[in-house]
């Protein structure tokens, strides 16, 4: 049974978000290699109760802060009716609701203003998401350095969302981004992030066994399930084999021209089918200054966990030259 099943089948209606549930839930567990069955639980920064009462005005509102805040580190007050296009009195009464809802910030120092953060941004992409395809969410599976990742379902089908957390990991950074300038708003270093996961997946798809991307917004990537589970929880069977089809990707990806630069146990999945490389924002082309020096590394930190776990013995710089030389 489904108890705590986050929902949202949402669909503008008139000026009210209309409710759905879906019985898509159910494919979950039935269809599904998801680890967490129907566990469906609410996710940190969002709130599917709040989601469900907000109005279109009040994601246009939001959306006028958004755009607001490319201008300033506060978006004052005064400005923020030129941004939403609605009349004064309407946007301080969303303002109100938008503050009650723990969506927005707002200061009083050096001027009134208000801007949003990961809360805010995160409703304003699955409003966004919710249009197009996205009809539920499910449990946290994953929390990364620069990110969170949960289970969701998009067109029927399941997916990842991978909501990017730029700057999340120290609270010393966020308290001086204060100082600097606009464009450096959190959200938008996390959006620059997606924005590049997602080109990533988009070039290689079709050539690098990757996840494919399925949807992106803002901060946030929907892309396809990893077939398997990490290298880093499981023991296979044939090492050698597994290692020969990680190289063969990380070649294939090479003659693209994307080195991947963060390639770990951690970021490679492995099934019985093969293998497929996830985590792709930090990527480097091959024209990057440092592009040798974190292709090498990629290859160590592969074959160092392979020498380690299963005593698999291979020479680091041919690994490279057979990367290189295709
Ligand atoms: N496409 C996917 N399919 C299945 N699981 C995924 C997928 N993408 C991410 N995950 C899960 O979420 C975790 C974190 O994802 P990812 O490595 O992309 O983010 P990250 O923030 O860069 O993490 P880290 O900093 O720890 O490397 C992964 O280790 C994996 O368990
Ligand atoms: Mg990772």
């Amino acid at each position: 049974m489904l108890r705590k099943g986050v929902f949202l089948g949402i669909k503008p209606a008139d000026s009210d978000f209309l409710f759905l549930i879906l019985n898509c839930f159910k494919k979950l567990k039935t269809n599904t290699g998801f680890k967490s069955g129907v566990t469906i639980c609410f996710i940190l920064m969002f709130n599917s109760a709040v989601f469900r009462k907000l109005e279109k005005n009040d994601f246009r509102t939001l959306t006028g802060i958004e755009a607001g805040m490319k201008s300033y580190q506060w978006v004052p007050l005064e400005m923020i009716p030129a941004f939403v296009k609605l009349r004064d009195k309407e946007v301080a009464y969303r303002i109100g609701r938008l503050l009650e809802f723990g969506l927005v910030k707002k200061t009083i120092m050096p001027y009134e203003g208000c801007k949003i953060y990961f809360k805010g941004y995160d409703t304003l992409a699955l409003g966004t998401l919710t249009r197009r395809g996205l009809s539920a969410i499910g449990e946290r599976i994953g929390v990364g350095k620069e990110s969170v990742v949960y289970e969701g379902i998009y067109d029927g089908e399941p997916v990842i969302l991978k909501f990017h957390r730029a700057g999340q990991t120290s609270f010393k950074q966020v308290t001086r981004q204060r100082d600097t300038g606009t464009r450096d708003h959190w959200i938008f270093i996390a959006g620059r992030a997606a924005w590049r996961e997602h080109e990533a997946l988009v070039a290689l798809h079709g050539s690098v066994a990757a996840p494919r991307c399925v949807d992106y917004n803002r901060h946030v990537v929907v892309m396809s399930v990893a077939l398997g589970c990490e290298l880093s929880k499981t023991t296979v069977d044939d090492p050698d084999w597994f290692l020969d089809r990680i190289i063969e990707q990380v070649r294939k990806a090479y003659k693209l021209g994307f080195i991947h630069s963060d390639l770990s146990e951690y970021n490679v999945f492995v099934s019985p089918g093969g293998v497929e490389l996830i985590d792709w924002p930090g990527y480097v082309t091959k024209k990057h200054p440092q592009a040798d020096y974190l292709l090498d590394r990629d290859v160590k930190n592969i074959l160092t966990f392979f020498n380690r776990k299963y005593e698999t013995v291979r020479d680091n710089k041919k690994v490279v030259e057979y990367i290189k030389n295709m």
